[in-house]
């Protein structure tokens, strides 16, 4: 009993420095934000609701949907959570940060009327319009015929987006008439009204920005393999691989991203009544003349860019929990022009189940390598563990395989030394993430 109160007064030394943190979600963005936040000197402790088995040993799992907002509001007022993270879109959109900040407790994230930039593709269009931030020409169509009228207004190659949260899977670009008819029936056979655009040209950049509400405050920029096939062929899927840093987001560009995209959106929120906290995930176009333009906003961390974002912050010597504590408090002003420039570079590669992004092959018996080198992470994404101990894959991503280096070539070799040391019935990968990156000069 002695001990056990020694404990118990020693933490209670540690006051405010010895923070429980829980994080919300279970995919490789999570695990990555877990490891983060583990190396952070004042997280004394780690939940993570529901999380996957590469987290058991860094956090307790706790039963809880990530949607059972009641639920998890009793459990973190119970166990004195002292900053909840939320990771996924979903329980952001159905207003967990509302219901948490009304009952007093500090939450990393935007509240639900913010969230709609990412749960809207409509309400993100007309926020840009409004505040003059560089995007795509697009139609609203909310009956098939109106659908297929406006897509007679543009020229192949056509983007049809379906209007609501969709994972990345919403949204259809492509050369073929007819392939554009399906996806606009297959939106209204979901009851889903559709967004047509303007194809945008050049390279896809993603930019996550840490915002009090005030201040958006750029992470290393990173970018995303969304296709499924090596060379960008096949279907979109959540992403398949990511880098950083990006070799054309130089400070030119960073500077035309932070005032012509983040600085308006997060005045117009404010102005609004609507405050955005939390990461502001824009997803930009940037053409030849090395000019922004934002194809989707998100309201969260990017999987599998966080892979490589926080890595490469934790690396560089930010404390991650000083970050989004200092947002979900509303004050990043100690941070501003304060996060140091990165140091090294990092390559994160998707290792998915067969069949992803359509039917999957799951509950295949997985075999990891025993030990990993040096810089080198393996964040579990679609994974579950057996009740008789087997490790079997369980979603689309299953695995991201982080490098880190002094150079994205070395990052690069780092990971790729490890991937095809996962091993699974039907595991697969692209073989070109962060490749031939002169190539992408913009
Ligand atoms: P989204 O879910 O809006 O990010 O779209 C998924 C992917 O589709 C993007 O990452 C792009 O690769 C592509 N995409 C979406 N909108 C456009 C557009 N207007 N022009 C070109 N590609 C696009
Ligand atoms: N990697 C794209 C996303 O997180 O939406």
């Amino acid at each position: 009993l002695n001990l056990i109160l020694s404990y118990l007064i020693s933490q209670e030394n540690l006051g405010s420095e010895a923070m429980h943190v829980l994080i919300i979600g279970s995919g490789g963005r999570e695990h990555a934000l877990a490891v983060a936040l583990a190396a952070s000197p004042k997280v004394s402790q780690l939940s993570v609701a529901p999380g996957n088995p590469g987290m058991e040993m860094l956090a307790q799992r706790l039963e809880i949907d990530v949607l059972d907002i009641e639920g998890l509001l009793i459990h973190a007022q119970r166990e004195k959570i002292d900053l909840t993270i939320v990771g996924p879109e979903a329980p952001l959109a159905a207003g967990i940060v509302d219901r948490f900040t009304e009952a007093g407790l500090l939450i990393f994230g935007p509240v639900q009327a913010a969230a709609q930039l990412e749960a809207s593709k409509l309400f993100a269009k007309q926020m840009m319009q409004q505040a003059n931030v560089p995007t795509g020409h697009f139609v609203f169509a909310q009956t098939e015929s109106q659908a297929l009228e406006g897509l007679s207004q543009f020229n192949p190659p056509y983007v049809i987006k379906e209007d609501g949260l969709a994972a990345g899977k919403g949204v259809t670009v492509t050369s073929s008439q007819e392939e554009a008819e399906i996806a606009i029936a297959n939106a209204f056979a979901k009851n889903s009204p559709v967004l047509l655009e303007a194809c945008l040209y050049g390279q896809e950049l993603s930019v996550l920005a840490v915002c009090d509400g005030v201040r958006a405050l750029p992470l290393v920029a990173a970018q995303d393999f969304k296709r499924v096939g090596d060379g960008n062929t096949g279907p979109n899927t959540g992403g398949m691989g990511a880098y950083a840093p990006v070799p054309f987001a130089d400070a030119a560009l960073m500077e035309k991203v932070q005032t012509l995209v983040l600085n308006p959106i997060l005045n117009l929120m404010a102005k609004r009544g609507t405050p955005y906290k939390g990461i502001l995930y824009a997803g930009l176009m940037v053409n030849n003349a090395g000019d922004p333009a934002v194809i989707e906003f998100n309201c969260r961390f990017g999987d599998p860019e966080t892979q490589v974002v926080l890595p490469l912050l934790t690396h560089s010597g930010v404390d991650l929990f000083d970050l989004l504590f200092a947002s979900a408090q509303g004050n990043l002003a100690p941070f501003e022009g304060a996060l140091p420039e990165v140091k090294g570079a990092a390559v994160t590669v998707v290792v998915a189940s067969g069949g992803y992004p359509a039917e999957l092959l799951t509950n295949q018996v997985i075999t990891l390598p025993e030990a990993l080198p040096e810089g080198v992470t393996l964040y579990h994404a679609g994974t579950k563990r057996l009740p008789k101990g087997d490790l079997v894959n369980s979603g689309g991503r299953v695995f991201t395989v982080t490098g880190v280096g002094a150079t994205l070539d070395e990052a690069r070799k780092k990971a790729y030394e490890v991937v095809p040391q996962v091993k699974f019935e039907g595991a697969f990968y692209r073989s070109d993430i962060a490749a031939g990156l002169s190539l992408l000069k913009v």
